[in-house]
């Protein structure tokens, strides 16, 4: 295959949004995108001096940032509307941001106060982020992509963190019914389901460092001689924004190392 095939970029002149895109898996895929062509890669984060940073690392004249807070419905429509009216439209959507539980979070001891903070950024942020993006679309009659980051967490229960995977079991529920509501209008809605990544979220949740991470979940994995890291999901999130994955929508593209199989 000639080389040129080989190295074709895959989101030349697109508009990107990428929520969260300060740190971990959103910062290594805002990179991607933009090594990959993107005309302007918005990074939407409520981590500003980071946030700053990976624009700058990316370059000012391919990246931005705008201060976001997913939580809050206002912020994220003015965010999409301030790209709209910055850069002209917006092709694709990656809402990525997103937390872990505070707690154990076991059913026996459910504190529901930390389930609502928990549920306003994983679960209506990222409602909040498909909702806009897809008006945005609409109007701009813009064939779209919107990518959300969901896990593994998404498709399994498990001893600990029940507000953790509800929120991630209610955006494949999201990532779904929109994308049946969304094909008219030609917007593709799939989602990305890592496993687990030593980013600083999860880091933080384990009390280990990233090596210690990467170490512990590599045996775990069925696929050997690889660790799990943000480049992979980055990978599996750039197909689905692109043109690759024409007919796919109402996806849940898994990155476990086959975990999810067993
Ligand atoms: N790391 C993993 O093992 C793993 C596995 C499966 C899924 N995920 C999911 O991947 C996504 C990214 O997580 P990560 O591991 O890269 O973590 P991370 O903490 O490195 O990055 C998350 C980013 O989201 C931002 N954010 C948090 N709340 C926000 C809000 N209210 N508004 C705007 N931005 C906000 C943070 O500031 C941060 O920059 C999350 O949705 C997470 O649930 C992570």
């Amino acid at each position: 295959m000639a080389e040129s095939v080989l190295c074709k970029k895959k989101l030349e002149g697109k508009v990107v949004i990428v929520t969260g895109g300060a740190s971990g898996i959103g910062e290594t895929t805002a990179h991607l995108f933009a090594s990959h062509g993107a005309r302007m890669v918005v990074i939407a984060d409520i981590q500003d001096e980071l946030a700053q940073s990976v624009v700058e690392s990316i370059g000012l004249n391919l990246a931005s940032y705008i201060h976001c807070d997913v939580t809050d419905e206002e912020q994220v429509k003015a965010m999409v509307e301030w790209t709209v009216q910055n850069y002209g439209k917006l092709d694709i959507m990656f809402s990525n941001a997103g937390i872990f539980s505070r707690s154990n979070q076991t059913i026996l001891d459910l504190d529901f106060s930390a389930f609502d903070h928990l549920f306003a950024t994983n679960v209506r942020g990222m409602a909040a982020c498909v909702k806009h993006a897809a008006n945005a679309m609409v109007k701009g009659h813009v064939r779209g992509s919107i990518v959300c980051t969901a896990s593994v967490a998404a498709s399994c229960g498990d001893k600990k963190h029940i507000d953790y995977f509800m929120s991630k079991h209610a955006v494949l529920g999201l990532v779904r019914s929109a994308s049946q509501q969304l094909g008219e209008h030609g917007i593709r809605v799939n989602c990305v389901s890592p496993y687990v990544v030593a980013t600083p979220m999860a880091c933080h949740a384990l009390g280990m460092d990233a090596e210690q991470v990467g170490k512990l979940y590599e045996d775990r994995l069925v696929f050997k001689g690889v660790v799990l890291k943000a480049k992979h999901v980055a990978d599996a999130v750039l197909f689905l924004a692109s043109d690759d994955s024409e007919c796919v929508t109402g996806h849940n593209l898994v990155v476990d190392g086959g975990v999810l199989a067993k």
